[in-house]
């Protein structure tokens, strides 16, 4: 058993999320997690809503609200989507809690005593027609690395690489097009370059990563640059030092503080949990295991700002230092990063309405169905087209033709000619392989997911279920009414291949999972699900927010990565079928919403 911290990157609290959103860091953090509970691993499943910087600042101006109230709103909308998802947070919060705040006051506090926060006087743009800051999202220009003429102030989306405003070639406001003036403003820069042996010889030993997230994270160090972690603007974390602390326009950078929210989230569960140092088991124990999920626009800020800012807080970089009280805290063991989900050939743009949000396909497609997809198409290892064509053909050819009919002519079956599952006699060899199929998939399925090679687990998966669907097509229980004996074998058989297959998918399928479980006359929780919880904050009486939690541990009664036998006499009736048929009308119907909102 090994203490298995699955750290899920933080959705910006500025609008719902949408199925690419999900598709990155959702579905895949949660397989994962359930997989290694069922494995018997310690999982500590974190995340939150991501509630500073720009992106919350410009929409809550658009709204007409202050940026706590929009991340309030928005952080709602995205718990009841997660939630309604099935991903199996122990903890999903958010980076306006008290906690947070002194925990990343706590981590500046400790990297600035060992040096590795370096004071410099910068050129800041402001807008000259109005003298106020102007962030650097709201820059654009040419990229000086690249060329790329829609380059950010912040990042080159072409490229990938960060930037500074200031070098960007030909600069220009996105609000008004004027260009920014730049003035003379302090800032506290991270060192990166003082990192860059101890970030080599880490990622030196990464095996086994996507080759394209290890390749992306290696070749980040050929260019390493002193970054700014502190930014003029007034919505964020104040930096924690005297002369700065009380000035109300200088904010840490909200990449600083984001990342450390997967400590902060660790340590709010464990103060919640009754025991406020548990969260250290997955922190300071070098033998934990670290998983980070995310889209690859953030891969940077998890192979190179993340565990530059953990070895600076630990004294690990070239000028060495002393950890501050949290102790000595271990770099990722492996940063999962999947590519884009597009949809019908267009990048998904909220602004231009090129979306599909969480909440419309919760609404009115099965989420399992939605997490199937994922899990068999998703952008694990290249960028993926979603579209409705083939969203309608892996659910109705792949879940309902081949799981779901599968289950529902198993328990009919057993309904009809037994009530319940019937012994079985003695096996034939064709009963003996089958069996051993679905034996042999916890194993291949198992340590596909451990791989994060998803795809191939589900595939698998459904493997192992075509051949369960042969297996009875083979033995043809319904011509075998004149001999009971050997129907009931066969039928015990089949129920116990289901079964299997049933645990496999699981993680994938937890919803349904739990229906078939029942189907089989199983009783009680077989695949846990999140709840929401109103809490109050630790450190602030007055305020109160949603948080997604769950029981995922559980008693005894949750399944095992193993084959559960089944129990003959155990009770079946006529079943409901688990999965819903799509009609093929769907396409054309979701087609037009796309259009409309264009
Ligand atoms: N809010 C960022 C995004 O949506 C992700 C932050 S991940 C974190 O791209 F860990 F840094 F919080
Ligand atoms: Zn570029």
């Amino acid at each position: 058993m090994t203490h298995i911290l699955s750290a899920v990157a933080w959705p910006y609290a500025n609008g719902p999320r949408h199925i690419g959103h999900v598709a990155g860091f959702g579905v895949p953090s949660d397989v994962f997690s359930r997989h290694m509970r069922m494995a018997g691993h310690d999982v500590l499943m974190v995340s939150g809503t991501d509630e500073h910087g720009t992106p919350i600042l410009v929409q809550a101006e658009q709204e007409g609200v202050s940026p706590q109230e929009l991340a309030d709103r928005y952080n709602r909308v995205i718990v009841e989507d997660l939630t309604s998802l099935g991903l199996s947070y122990d903890l999903f919060t958010r980076t306006t809690t008290g906690n947070h705040y002194a925990v990343v006051q706590e981590m500046f506090r400790t990297v600035h005593k060992n040096g590795y926060m370096v004071e410099k006087t910068t050129m800041g743009a402001i807008s000259p027609s109005t003298g106020r800051t102007l962030p650097d999202r709201f820059i654009e220009g040419t990229c000086p690395i690249c060329g790329y003429d829609g380059a950010r102030g912040d990042q080159c989306d072409n490229c990938g690489n960060q930037l500074d405003p200031i070098d960007l070639k030909n600069p220009r406001s996105r609000i008004n097009g004027e260009t920014p003036k730049f003035v003379e403003s302090n800032h506290f820069f991270l060192d990166l370059p003082a990192f860059v042996d101890a970030l080599a010889s880490w990622l030196e030993t990464r095996n086994g990563w996507r080759p394209n997230v290890l390749n992306f994270s290696r070749n980040l160090l050929d260019d390493v640059r002193p970054r700014a972690m502190t930014r003029d603007i007034d919505w964020g974390i104040p930096v924690p030092l005297d002369g700065w602390e009380g000035n109300p326009s200088k904010r840490l950078y909200v990449w600083f503080d984001a990342v450390i929210g997967y400590l902060s989230a660790s340590i709010e569960w464990a103060r919640r949990s009754g025991d406020p140092e548990a969260w250290r088991a997955w922190w300071t124990d070098p033998d934990a295991r670290s998983y980070y999920f995310m889209g690859k626009d953030n891969i940077t800020f998890h192979s190179q700002i993340w565990p530059a800012e953990l070895l600076a807080y630990d004294g690990g970089g070239s000028r060495g230092g002393a950890p501050g009280t949290f102790g000595s805290l271990q770099l990722p063991t492996e940063v999962v990063s999947s590519e884009f989900l597009n949809v019908e050939g267009q990048k998904f743009s909220s602004s231009r309405g090129v979306v599909i949000y969480v909440r419309d396909m919760l609404a009115r497609y099965q989420p399992d169905a939605f997490r199937y997809y994922v899990a068999a198409a998703g952008p694990e290892n290249q960028d993926v087209d979603f579209t409705w064509e083939s969203f309608l053909s892996r659910t109705n050819d792949e879940l309902v033709a081949g799981w779901g009919n599968l289950v529902n002519r198993t328990a009919s079956m057993v309904a009809k000619n037994f009530g319940e599952i019937p012994a079985a006699g003695e096996l034939a060899d064709v009963d003996r392989d089958i069996l051993a199929i679905t034996n042999q998939a916890f194993a291949t399925v198992g340590s596909a997911i451990e791989a994060n090679r998803q795809r191939h687990a589900i595939s698998e998966a459904m493997r192992a279920v075509s051949e369960v669907n042969r297996y009875v097509s083979e033995t043809q229980p319904w011509k075998l009414k004149t001999d009971p004996d050997r129907l009931a074998t066969v039928l015990h058989t089949t129920t116990q291949a289901v079964s299997d297959c049933n645990t496999i998918l699981a993680p994938f399928l937890p919803h349904s999972a739990q229906d078939v479980h029942t189907t089989l006359g199983g009783i009680g929780t077989f695949a846990p699900q999140p709840r929401i919880e109103e809490v109050t904050d630790l450190d602030d009486d007055s305020r109160e927010y949603p948080v997604i939690t769950g029981d995922y541990r559980g008693e005894s009664g949750f399944p095992a990565w193993e084959s559960r036998p089944v129990v003959p006499g155990t009770p079946i009736g006529k079943p409901t079928p688990v999965f819903t048929k799509l009609d093929d009308s769907i396409v054309e119907e979701e087609l037009e919403r796309l259009r409309e909102r264009a």
